[in-house]
């Protein structure tokens, strides 16, 4: 595993566009994006790299299920906004569940096929303050694929800031499973900020176990975390045990 440290939010978030630019410089066919408050930054540096793109292909790690597809919340409404738009991208070119197609399994069945098959380059991830990737919650088996998830309360009350009422925020998404991430070539996980510092703990030097959905990252053979100083504040082996007592549960 690689670990790169940086100071603060705003020089991971160029560490991060830096690699997300190389990959869409590249001839990489896909990359996975997450979207979320540590990934905004990153979104905004990526756009004044101005990569070219040239055959990329972007996949969503995950929507919420529910919203308008007009919704600027969703994540499909984000990328194109943040991603897509800024930097010339055709819309063809990303790919996630459509919010609002029924079924949602269906959905979700579909999306795990188009990802299997396009192979993901690179996915990038982020951590939820309970250890989740994706929308895969603590107690997600690690052979779990793409499919219709119920976001615990944690997780809700953590989203609640783009959506003003923990009543607004979705109950349920489709995401990525984690079998589904382990199968990217390589995969850029990163963390900011003091709040994620026992979830990132956890992921790296807890138990490799589903109570920490993001210890699954350790079965893969190529991977990437990317965190600020805040971050990394527990990562003391002191610090981690297997959850049992943190703060998380
Ligand atoms: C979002 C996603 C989530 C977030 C995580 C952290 O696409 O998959 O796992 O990465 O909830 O969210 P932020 O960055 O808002 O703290």
């Amino acid at each position: 595993m690689q670990v790169s440290i940086l100071t603060d939010t705003d020089a991971c978030a160029l560490h991060v566009a830096r690699i997300v630019a190389g990959v869409l410089d590249s001839s990489a066919a896909s990359i996975g994006l997450a979207t979320g408050a540590t990934f905004a930054p990153v979104f905004a540096a990526l756009k004044d790299l101005a990569p070219t793109s040239a055959r990329t292909h972007l996949y969503l790690l995950d929507e919420y299920l529910g919203l308008a597809r007009d919704d600027p919340r969703s994540f499909r409404n984000t990328l194109t906004r943040d991603v897509c738009k800024p930097l010339g991208i055709p819309a063809d070119r990303l790919h996630g569940p459509l919010n609002n197609q029924a079924p949602a399994d269906e959905a979700a069945k579909t999306y795990e096929a188009t990802i299997v098959r396009a192979g993901i380059d690179v996915q990038l991830l982020g951590i939820g303050t309970n250890g989740h990737i994706g929308f895969n919650e603590p107690g997600t088996s690690f052979a779990s694929v793409t499919r219709v998830v119920a976001l615990s309360d944690r997780t809700r009350a953590d989203n609640v800031g783009c959506f003003g009422r923990i009543s607004d925020v979705p109950t349920h998404a489709i995401t990525q499973g984690i079998a589904t991430i382990l199968r990217a070539k390589r995969l850029v996980l990163v963390a900011t900020g003091s709040h994620k510092a026992t979830a990132l703990a956890r992921a790296m030097l807890g138990a490799v176990d589903p109570e920490c959905p993001a210890s699954a990252i350790r079965l893969h053979a190529d991977v990437h975390v990317i965190a600020d100083e805040a971050a990394t504040r527990s990562l003391t082996s002191e610090s981690v045990d297997d959850g049992s007592s943190s703060a998380d549960q």
